[in-house]
């Protein structure tokens, strides 16, 4: 097969590496990719290829995918799947992995995400949404804090507000209304806030059938102790150990159900859960692979991912069937100082083939490019994502550590603790 990867993150990285594996991929391009997408060995003797196709330009896509005569497209990120590439894809008789823009709703507005989880009687957060401030202030009065504010729209991850106190929330409908997340924010979902650990459950779906992978647990804040911003994830580990087997039970329960209320859904559905007091419920839906979920998911994956994803895009549920290596994987996120704020780019980085000489461990790119003498540089927050597999979770964790020592670059950040809350049990969540 030859196939196009879209996307330039981690995520497409465990991806495009997970593809590479299989004997069935002839050729493999990734669109635009990063310093660690490009050259990725096949079985054939081939190798990966960064290429610079616009990957929200449906047409110039397309017009790529009949150059090269590509089989299948797996699209990476959510923005492409929101602006309805696999639309244009899919009309033209291509193979997609990704859903259309009508499905992508589910993550393109999180108003539109909370109407389907009340029809599918699918447990969430209770919320109100508006379309205009004073409704919205008078409801946070009404409701108290603490109390979550949403921009409706795509906002990068930025658009959530865990308010603590009735003026924050108040700073935070008006930021919304005063434009502060762009058309994003001018509808507004104010929601009760939920309490418990997070566990995000990745699933493919397609035929109406929802078939889960490993449960995984991200780390979003950006410092040790889950103290600083928000980022787009710090480190990550799957399986995950606190889950009780009632909790993924339930967890594997919705993601069927929401499965069943999306026929022409092909591609991953995420499940965003928070494990409350009451049972699992869901805190957002994401219509894609999560970011650095992918990277601690896909290299316990057993089945040919070509296989996993031929299937799904051709709604054919009954070919998937899936083996899981009975392995722990932790990854440690290696960012440039200051992020999430600003940071530079351009510093050297070394040690990656050191780092991955060391036994279960791999690297995958993120923030990474080569500069013009051919050295790998840093080119975003995110820079590495260190994946180690282990025999337990302890194994997994030490050699993901051991790892990141081996990397040096100008700036180097990390969290210390991925995992320490899991290995120290349920009782370390407030
Ligand atoms: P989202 O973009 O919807 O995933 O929200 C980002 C983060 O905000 C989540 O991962 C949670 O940590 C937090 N969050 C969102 N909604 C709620 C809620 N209703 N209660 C508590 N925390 C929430
Ligand atoms: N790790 C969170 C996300 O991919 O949305």
């Amino acid at each position: 097969m030859n196939i196009l990867v879209l996307g330039s993150g981690g995520r497409e990285h465990a991806i495009t590496w997970a593809l590479a594996k299989s004997p069935r991929t002839e050729s493999l391009y990734v669109a635009p990719g990063n310093g660690g997408t490009e050259g990725i060995a096949l079985a054939n003797g081939g190798a990966s290829e960064n290429v610079k196709v616009d990957q929200m330009d449906a047409q110039a896509v397309l017009d790529f995918v009949k150059e090269r005569e590509i089989d299948l497209v797996v699209i990476g990120p959510e923005a492409p799947l929101v602006a309805g590439v696999a639309d244009v894809l899919r009309d033209a008789g291509v193979l997609v992995y990704g859903p259309n823009a009508a499905e992508a709703q589910l993550e393109g507005s999180k108003a539109y995400a909370k109407r389907f989880m009340d029809r599918n009687n699918i447990p969430t957060a209770a919320y109100a949404d508006f379309t205009e401030e004073a409704p919205a202030i008078a409801y946070v009065e009404e409701q108290g804090a603490p109390i979550v504010i949403k921009a409706d729209g795509l906002a990068a991850g930025k658009g959530v507000v865990v308010a603590e106190t009735l003026e924050d929330a108040k700073d935070a409908v008006h930021a919304c209304f005063d434009g502060a997340f762009g058309e994003a924010g001018s509808s507004v979902v104010i929601e009760e806030c939920m309490r418990g650990p997070e566990c995000s459950m990745l699933s493919f779906v397609t035929g109406s059938k929802s078939f889960p992978m490993a449960p995984s647990q991200d780390h979003k804040r950006a410092y040790d102790g889950d103290t600083g911003p928000n980022t787009g994830g710090m480190g990550v580990y799957s399986p995950v150990p606190i889950v009780t087997d009632d909790e993924m039970a339930t967890m594997v329960e919705i993601m069927d159900r929401a499965a069943a209320a999306i026929p022409d859904y092909k591609g991953t559905l995420y499940g965003g859960f928070m494990l409350t007091p009451a049972g699992p419920k869901i805190v957002e839906f994401n219509v894609r692979f999560g970011d650095p979920e992918t990277q601690v998911v896909l290299p316990r994956l057993d089945t040919d991912l070509v296989d996993v994803m031929e299937a799904v895009a051709k709604g054919d549920a009954d070919a998937i069937d899936l083996d899981w290596l009975d392995s722990w994987a932790v990854c440690v996120v290696l960012a440039s100082d200051g992020y999430p704020g600003d940071y530079e780019k351009g510093k050297i980085i070394r040690g990656v083939e050191d780092a991955e000489a060391l036994e279960g461990v791999t690297v995958f790119h993120a923030g990474t490019t080569h500069n013009t003498e051919g050295e790998l540089v840093t080119s975003g927050g995110r820079v590495l994502n260190v994946v180690a597999l282990g025999d337990t979770f302890e194994a997994a964790r030490d050699k993901a550590y051991e790892a990141c020592d081996l990397i040096e670059f100008d700036g180097k950040q990390l969290r210390h603790d991925i995992g320490l809350k899991a290995l120290l049990g349920r009782d370390s969540w407030k």
